[in-house]
């Protein structure tokens, strides 16, 4: 059933206040769940998001016989059966909305010894996966995607994998990380290097469970053959999910919110570097390093905001924050010029397209561009009585609309926004909490 939200215009009259934890990083919490599956010994994992994408690779390992306990909404302990003590699950892996579960478990698969199928909800089901089926069937894997190389993925197991060299054509965590997972269960090295930095979370946390794994910008590379020992992971919040807040902290006047325990990965940070771009008040607290993760407390107050080109190098850095940083270039003063992020129309929705589509329907003058977009800010004609957004199975876009009405002419009613418990299960009672006026209809 679609859960909707009417989300009043200048809500953001009321300004943004106080301390705020966003939950767990996404990224960080899929891979404590797997390496944990895969490691000898009990992983401890704190911190944890559980949020839908990560309980459906929760759910996936379950089903290959690994024991997880959930000691509470955010901590639970992995019960590892070794690389190679995975087994059959019984029926096909649905691995609901995630892109992530979906493309890091195909790297796993292929190194099995069964046979499994991997599926998804509609809009996993539309995003390519040749990207990481080409690489894997070039070691040697079987994996059979639709006639558009899209999920479901069938994956023969029993392959002897080989090593693999990878000039990957994207900058694409996702894409690195299932080669580099093939790679455990690879005779030889296996090098990615890639045209752009992308994540590197996959790298830093198989050396936190002691694989031996050469990291420099734009290059790894394992060798096949070792195994993990299990560790514990203390998983920071989720910059990603930050996202929303720094940005409708910037744009609504009187706002100051203190964001905690935030990870800070140099891959991940491109938000902040593009928000003081534009001009944002955000300072960064009390660095620290926390299981070889950065990880800091951010302020961030009201500030005037002004258009900007993005730079292109940084768009790989900040690859999920664009739907909210395109309201931010909305409500900003002046042109802002996005280029170079065409990856967008391959996430969860095409974001360029469902982003463009509905700032527009709101009044604002918006371009989408093959790579990007053009934002007109402080444009909105205000269409009179309110506009209708589909979330489109994108949590970030039911969440970036929402961010919208703070300062919006208009009021919004977002459809879908059930999505939100992808990342983000929190979000709406704590923007309530910070005076967004929000009710379901
Ligand atoms: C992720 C990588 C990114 C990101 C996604 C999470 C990951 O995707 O968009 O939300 O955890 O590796 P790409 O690798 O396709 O850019």
């Amino acid at each position: 059933m679609s859960l909707n939200y009417l989300a009043n215009g200048l809500s953001g009259r009321v300004a943004l206040n106080g301390e705020v934890r966003v939950p767990g990083d996404k990224s960080i919490s899929h891979r404590a769940i797997m390496f944990g599956a895969l490691a000898d010994g009990v992983t401890e994992v704190t911190g944890f998001l559980n949020g839908e994408d990560c309980l459906s690779t929760q759910r996936a390992f379950e089903a290959m016989g690994v024991k997880v306990d959930t000691l509470s909404a955010t901590s639970l302990t992995v019960h590892g059966v070794g690389i190679d003590g995975l087994v059959a699950p019984t029926e096909a892996l649905d691995l609901g909305n995630s892109g992530t579960s979906m493309r890091l478990m195909s790297g796993i698969l292929s190194g099995q010894g069964f046979d499994s199928v991997l599926t998804g909800d509609a809009s996993l089901s539309k995003r390519p996966m040749r990207r990481v089926t080409d690489p894997l069937a070039a070691m040697g894997a079987a994996i059979e995607t639709t006639s558009n190389g899209t999920a479901p993925l069938k994956v023969q197991g029993g392959q002897a994998l080989q090593a693999l060299h990878y000039d990957s054509p994207v900058a694409s965590a996702q894409v690195k990380s299932a080669i580099l997972l093939a790679g455990l269960y690879a005779e030889g090295e296996t090098v990615v290097t890639e045209p752009g930095l992308s994540r590197d979370h996959t790298e830093r946390m198989l050396q936190g469970f002691g694989y031996e794994v050469d990291s420099k910008p734009q290059y790894a590379a394992l060798k096949g053959g070792g195994r993990l020992t299990a560790t514990a992971i203390n998983v920071p919040a989720d910059i990603s999910s930050a996202a929303f807040l720094l940005v409708a902290a910037s744009i609504t006047p009187g706002s100051d919110l203190l964001l905690h325990n935030i990870g800070m990965n140099p891959t991940r940070t491109g938000v902040i570097d593009i928000l003081r771009l534009m001009g944002a008040d955000i300072e960064v607290h009390n660095e620290r390093l926390q299981g070889g993760e950065p990880v800091a407390d951010l302020q961030v107050r009201y500030c005037g905001l002004k258009g900007i080109h993005v730079p292109e190098e940084l768009v790989p850095l900040a690859i999920d924050e664009f739907p909210a940083l395109f309201v931010a270039a909305s409500f900003a003063e002046g042109e802002t010029v996005v280029t170079g992020a065409e990856e967008l129309r391959v996430k969860e929705s095409d974001r360029i397209q469902v982003m463009a589509d509905g700032l527009q329907s709101m009044g604002i003058e918006v371009e989408a561009t093959a790579d990007g977009m053009v934002v007109q800010g402080l444009s909105q004609k205000a269409p009179a009585g309110g506009v209708v957004i589909d979330a489109q199975h994108d949590h970030r876009i039911a969440m970036s609309f929402v961010i919208a009405s703070l300062m919006s002419r208009c009021d919004i009613t977002v459809q879908g926004c059930e999505t939100v418990n992808t990342s983000f299960p929190t979000f709406f009672p704590l923007m309530a909490r910070l005076g967004a006026q929000l009710s379901e209809c």
